[in-house]
């Protein structure tokens, strides 16, 4: 009774709310393509865009995409990955789907405890004379171990594309994260640190293989009457771009925000028995995107008895990643999916939920949150 007069009265809180400017200062923008005419096919705002956001990111290279999956498929394609790739089984289901779209069999490798990321000392392993590749994921935008993966790349001549698709932003004590690998795809969807509705890009190091990735994403058009490739149509429109180009001008306020959001649930959670924050592993620069929390055997409630009675009161966490990619019909039969391969990406995905984190969070709706767990502790 009580539970249910609470929820109508609290709007609901959702794990994640998309930055968006003032409509006002997009119309500019708008009216501009409104009058070139120019909506898709490298325009105007696309090269803009790209220029600027490889000038922010700090990288030499960048190639627009629609979205981050059609981003992953083309890094794969450009790199003519073939056979086995190392994955992680702890990452949104896009990543392992990006290797079944491409024809490559995954290999789920278990998890760090401490990171979340592949687990590099477990990667050899997993290799066999049909391994091509390695996919890692920066979850949540913590760096993975990059050297360590690189050295084991270098060891057995394997390609290294990071699904960056949490890790726009991000910084270790030299620079941009992305600048690590062959390749790096980022994700621009709505539930992003930096959205441009739906979007997402390729950084790459060299002009060489931006050119490849150019036709790749363009069906394999090189010009009118020549086509190189079986390409896909991977391509930004000029209403992303523009929206890209705009969010820009915002990325300031949006991470102070996200930072003040991320410090006060770590004041406040931290001394709660059963409850541990991750630490945060980027040595430069966070982009706070999740705020996940593993919820241990000491604390009150079970996960997922404090997911449910966080719902109950119309705050809305989530369990990424709950269920594992290896739990999925598709996946669960392989070998490299059995659960006694993946103990630590098991226990994790049982244990972990994602709370509200966004730059419009107010403080007092914050506060609601962090108000449930503590009574949910008690
Ligand atoms: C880790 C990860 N990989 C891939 C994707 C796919 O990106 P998109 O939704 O832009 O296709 C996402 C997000 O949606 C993601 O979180």
């Amino acid at each position: 009774m009580i539970d249910s007069v609470v929820t109508q009265a609290s709007s609901p809180l959702y794990v994640t709310q998309p930055y968006l400017p003032a409509l006002e200062e997009f119309i500019p923008y708008l009216e501009e393509i409104w009058k070139g005419k120019t909506l898709t096919n490298g325009g105007p705002y696309h090269q803009r865009f790209e220029q600027a956001l490889s000038e922010h990111l700090g990288v030499e290279h960048v190639a627009l995409f629609s979205n981050g999956t059609l981003a992953l498929i083309t890094a794969l394609q450009a790199l003519r990955v073939t056979g086995e790739v190392i994955t992680t089984p702890y990452s949104f289901v896009a990543t392992a789907h990006a290797l079944h779209w491409h024809s490559n069999k995954p290999v789920f490798v278990d998890i760090d405890p401490e990171t979340l990321n592949l687990d590099p000392k477990k990667i050899e392993a997993a290799i066999t004379p049909q391994t091509t590749a390695i996919l890692p994921v920066h979850c949540y935008g913590n760096p993975c171990d990059v050297q360590a993966i690189q050295d084991i790349a270098d060891n057995y001549n394997l390609r290294v594309i990071y699904d960056a698709c949490h890790a726009f932003g991000v910084e270790d004590g030299v620079g941009s994260i992305l600048r690590y690998g062959d390749l790096s795809c980022l994700s621009f969807h709505a539930t992003k640190v930096f959205n441009t509705f739906e979007g997402g890009a390729i950084v790459c190091p060299d002009a060489k293989t931006k050119q490849r990735i150019n036709h790749l994403k363009n069906f394999g058009f090189v010009d009118e009457v020549t086509v190189v490739a079986p390409g896909i149509n991977g391509k930004m429109s000029e209403i992303n771009a523009a929206f890209g180009l705009l969010q820009l001008g915002h990325l300031q306020h949006v991470a102070r925000r996200r930072a003040e959001v991320d410090a006060l649930y770590r004041e406040q959670l931290r001394d709660v028995a059963g409850l541990r924050c991750l630490p945060q592993f980027a040595t430069g620069r966070a982009n706070h995107s999740y705020f996940p929390v593993l919820v241990g055997d000491e604390f009150a409630l079970t996960r997922d008895e404090l997911y449910w009675h966080l719902k109950a009161h119309n705050v809305h966490a989530r369990r990424y990643f709950y269920p594992l990619i290896t739990d999925f019909p598709m996946y669960r039969g392989l070998p490299s999916a059995q659960p006694a391969n993946l103990p630590v990406a098991k226990d994790v995905s049982a244990r972990v939920l994602c709370l509200p984190i966004y730059p419009d969070l107010l403080r007092t709706d914050q506060e609601r949150v962090i108000d449930l767990i503590l009574g949910a502790g008690q």
